[in-house]
């Protein structure tokens, strides 16, 4: 993908020549498939398609499966609402878009370049309308750059890379894996079906939550605009797209178009209750250091650790529950763009497994420990 720095971040052309320097270009193309085959090999074991499938039980089943989301109320709106600081939630939820949405529809982008027949022109229909007809201001990144821009955010891309999840990501990156391996096409467009169909649904009610949060002042045309243009890109996926392709193809390519569906239906799902749950815990940080005071001195500690003043850990997580104390100086907690915690020595909290944080050293020296609990 081709990133240029917007204003007031200089151009610099030593710097866009070695960001895109062809032996990194060639390292990142040797560790790729490794990384892929780490991060999404356990879908094969987690999804099963079995049983003979043709363009009828195809629909019938991606029906079902849309119309149950249709008919449930989104969890979504009610989580950013009713937080105990409804504007923090719905930043930090831009934070997890911000890594798909600022270059929107790219991964598209890299399956409408070949030979495939008319398949690839009716895709590409569907990329014109993501990157507004070329009408910069239209463009779907450019919507949701106005909406940071709104809320106070940074909108340029990855800027908040720290603090993406990993399910946040994995949705984005799940849509990258597939479409640069053309092997894997017809799960992308599995993939693009559920996604183009479901957002439809849900961004109605997100619309209306940032409107409730933010009095108006924030701009929801990004949401607005999805549930709008998204039933026409649902519809067009199922009948310029899939169904043709199945006629073209044959019932062969059903599996992986299932396949593609059902594991963005299962990684958007993970992705949404890591959010729920990040949401929960920044909301509840008070009680988490309560409870780190009691259970202080009651276990021996796994690793104690000195660091100087501005020394950093990039925000990360655990796949334990933690219990996190300082014993001499202090430090900054770090667990949103949004929400910091100064600890002093005598102080902790406790990290649950999963949850991203990350410390700077505000002391000349600090030293804490940690204990897995
Ligand atoms: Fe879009
Ligand atoms: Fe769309
Ligand atoms: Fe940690």
């Amino acid at each position: 993908m081709l990133f240029l720095p917007h204003p007031p971040t200089p151009f610099d052309l030593k710097e866009l020549k070695a960001f895109y320097d062809s032996a990194h270009v060639a390292k990142g193309k040797t560790i790729r498939p490794l990384l892929e085959q780490y991060l999404y090999d356990w879908l094969r074991h987690e999804v099963h398609i079995s049983g003979p499938w043709c363009a009828e039980s195809f629909i019938a089943h991606t029906n079902e499966v849309l119309d149950a989301v249709a008919q449930s109320d989104s969890k979504l709106p009610k989580v950013l609402t009713n937080s105990r600081y409804p504007e923090r939630a719905a930043k930090f939820f831009m934070v997890q878009c911000a890594g798909d949405f600022l270059s929107e529809a790219s991964a598209m982008a890299r399956n409408v370049l070949g030979n495939c027949g008319p398949h690839t022109s009716e895709l590409f229909k569907i990329l014109i309308d993501e990157y507004g007809y070329g009408v910069d201001k239209k463009k779907h990144s450019t919507l949701f750059e106005k909406m940071l821009k709104d809320m106070g955010m940074s909108h340029h891309a990855h800027h908040y890379w720290q603090f993406y999840t990993a399910g946040a990501l994995s949705l984005t990156n799940y849509f990258h894996y597939v479409s640069a391996n053309h092997s894997e096409f017809f799960r992308y467009i599995g993939a693009l079906y559920y996604t183009e169909a479901t957002l439809a649904l849900t961004t109605h009610d997100q619309s209306e939550a940032f409107k409730t949060i933010f009095n108006g002042t924030v701009s929801t045309e990004y949401f607005d605009e999805h549930s709008h243009i998204d039933k026409y890109h649902g519809k067009m996926a199922l009948e310029r797209l899939i169904l043709p392709m199945i006629e073209s193809f044959g019932n062969t390519i059903i599996p992986d178009l299932i396949r593609g569906f059902e594991e963005f239906r299962l990684l958007q799902e993970i992705a949404d209750e890591e959010l729920y749950a990040h949401i929960k815990w920044h909301d509840e940080l008070g009680e988490f250091r309560t409870r780190a005071n009691s259970l202080h001195g009651k276990r021996p500690v796994d690793l104690t650790i000195t660091e100087h003043e501005h020394e950093l850990s990039v925000v990360h997580t655990h796949s334990n529950d933690e219990l996190f104390w300082v014993e001499s100086g202090e430090l900054d907690f770090v667990t949103s763009p949004d929400l910091t915690v100064r600890l002093v020595a005598g102080e902790g909290i406790v990290i649950p497994k999963g949850m991203l944080h990350g410390t700077r050293i505000v002391s000349p020296s600090c030293t804490y420990n940690v204990t897995a609990i």
